[in-house]
């Protein structure tokens, strides 16, 4: 309306938020591969869920496929942050085709924990409960490091419940990295209760990433009429962002991919507005939409960082 420009906004912007270390070297690896190899490469799932990050990549030359058949005999192909089976490096080796993994390290550090607890089935070997979202690309990538029936999914704090592992006595247990910090320590919370052997981590394997977005939201949740995350529906830490901001305090959470996405109608009588993103959700997203704004508002505007973060990755050894 035409007193828009006049309605003052205020607008709290959540520190730290979006790209992590893991996405940031995931997507580097995509284009230094096409760098290096010319395009197109390959890239088995979306390299982080994102659409923007996706449609960007896809215009230097990245090719999007869900299974490696997809790839021609002679492409290169890179395998997404989340992680894969097994199977997957092994199908791309019988083929012959250079591959690229994209695995976030801190992804790949809870793969090498689900082996040591397995230790090639073996005596020693513990039955892991691995805390995660059935069907989350993460969960079947770290499962499929093991044989099947090694890893059973506990899903949420029923499943940890309910579980009825054939020896109590040799668990281990592992989770996803981009769960609801609150939602896991209760489920850990249940299962060290049931099963005092259980090993595990100290905590939780939740990266940094996702354990400092969410505590940034929850410091600025309780002041705001209105939280938009930035991320996309399929994006796991994005989810767990918005759900952690409606726990905290704020009237309201929405996920919003990006600006076109947004139905102003939700900012009637917002006077508090909080933003975030999600860990693959560029920045550009966040200030395309603070710049719509200072259109429609006379916005006051707060950063409100937590903490600082300073983690980066290398990229894998071919490129690196
Ligand atoms: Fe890695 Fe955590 Fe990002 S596991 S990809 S640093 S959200």
């Amino acid at each position: 309306t035409s007193d828009n420009s006049t309605r003052a906004l205020r607008v709290v912007l959540a520190g730290p938020r979006g790209f992590c270390a893991g996405v940031d070297r995931a997507i580097r690896v995509v284009e230094e591969a096409i760098r290096a190899y010319g395009a197109p490469v390959y890239v088995r799932h979306e390299i982080v869920h994102n659409r923007t990050v996706v449609e960007e990549l896809e215009a230097k030359g990245a090719i999007f496929v869900e299974e490696l058949d997809e790839v021609p005999a002679d492409g290169h192909v890179v395998f997404s942050a989340h992680g894969v089976p097994k199977t997957v490096p092994a199908e791309a080796e019988r083929r012959n085709l250079l591959y690229l993994d994209a695995t976030c390290p801190l992804v790949s550090k809870v793969h090498r924990e689900a082996e040591r607890h397995y230790a090639n089935g073996g005596p020693e070997s513990r039955h892991i409960l691995m805390i995660g979202h059935a069907g989350h690309p993460e969960v079947i990538g770290t499962m499929g490091q093991l044989p099947a029936g090694a890893v059973t999914l506990i899903n949420d704090a029923e499943e940890a419940r309910t579980v009825q592992p054939e020896d109590p006595t040799r668990l281990a247990f592992i989770t996803q990295t981009t769960l609801s910090v609150d939602d896991t320590a209760e489920i850990v919370e249940i299962l060290r209760e049931r099963f005092p052997l259980i090993e595990g981590p100290k905590r939780e394997d939740i990266c940094y990433a996702t354990t400092n977005r969410q505590e940034a939201v929850k410091e600025i949740a309780p002041e705001c009429d209105l939280v938009i995350v930035i991320g996309s529906p399929n994006s796991s830490n994005s989810q767990r962002l918005r759900e952690v901001a409606e726990r905290s305090g704020t009237k309201r959470a929405l996920l919003v991919p990006k600006l076109a996405a947004l139905d102003w109608s939700v900012l009637d009588g917002v006077q508090t507005l909080g933003i975030t993103a999600g860990a693959s959700a560029p920045e550009a997203l966040v200030q395309e939409m603070v710049e719509e704004l200072a259109r429609r508002y006379t916005l006051k505007i707060e950063e409100r960082t937590v903490k600082e973060e300073n983690v980066t990755f290398r990229l894998p050894a071919p490129l690196g």
